[in-house]
């Protein structure tokens, strides 16, 4: 296997880093996604890889780029999303101690923390670029087709009009309104599995180690996008 080179903290996501670097980390998350495809493409065995490459690639249903364009995606969309929410998630809960208790006794009190995390956080704003197809009109504005868009969902999971003081982490709240996981036909393709994860961490964390606690104001956690 390729070791992801150059070492050092390139990160994909990182605006801040310029593009440069950028193109740098890409290029080398690209070479080492090659690299795992190519070992399953010598060897598939029976994850999801090695599926692809023994059945749709072989075929010549899915070309290996696009393999390794979509083991990208995977690791980005599926892996990055929950380490970050997780961290998150962890940081507020330890502030709401009552929470914890019921989520740890409660399997529903897990799954409803997840949702309203997820709402609290809005980790998925990076990824919403979009370009109007039609006229819309959103209050008093009208968006014209063709014209660029950057929907943010922390706007819409931050509307009071929807979520009564929306700055503040709510186990009872209704969260089925929030957009944290996208709207429409781009909806998060791995939502189960994402709220699955979440609950079980959320649970396992805090029942091995009930005394989990800060020992000191954290500085403020940065979380780059995904
Ligand atoms: C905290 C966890 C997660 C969050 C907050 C999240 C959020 C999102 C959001 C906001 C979108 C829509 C992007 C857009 O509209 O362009 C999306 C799409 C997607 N997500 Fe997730 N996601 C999470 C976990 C996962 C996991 C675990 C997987 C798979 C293992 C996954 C796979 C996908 C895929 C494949 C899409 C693209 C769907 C499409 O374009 O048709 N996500 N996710």
């Amino acid at each position: 296997m390729v070791p992801l080179s150059p070492p050092g903290p390139e990160v994909l996501g990182d605006d801040s880093r310029g593009p440069e670097a950028q193109g740098a980390a890409l290029q080398a998350i690209n070479g080492y996604m090659e690299s795992l495809i190519d070992e399953r493409i010598a060897d598939p065995g029976d994850d999801l890889f090695g599926r692809l490459a023994a059945g749709p690639l072989r075929e010549g249903r899915i070309s290996r780029a696009e393999l390794v364009s979509l083991a990208i995606m995977l690791l980005m969309a599926g892996h990055d999303t929950n380490a970050k929410m997780i961290t998150l998630g962890v940081g507020t809960l330890l502030d709401e101690p009552g929470a914890v208790t019921r989520i740890v006794s409660d399997e529903s009190a897990a799954h409803a923390a997840v949702d309203e995390l997820i709402r609290l956080h809005s980790i998925g704003d990076d990824d919403g670029f979009r370009v109007a197809t039609a006229d819309i009109a959103v209050g008093d504005a009208v968006i014209r087709a063709g014209e660029g868009i950057v929907p943010l969902a922390r706007h819409a999971n931050h509307d009071p009009a929807i979520f009564e003081a929306p700055e503040r982490f709510d186990l009872d709240r209704n969260t089925n309104l929030h957009v944290g996981f996208g709207y429409g036909p781009h909806l998060c393709l791995g939502r189960p599995l994402a709220r699955a994860v979440q609950a079980i961490a959320y649970r396992t964390l805090f029942a091995v180690i009930p005394t989990l606690r800060r020992v000191a104001d954290e500085p403020r956690l940065i979380v780059t996008g995904w």
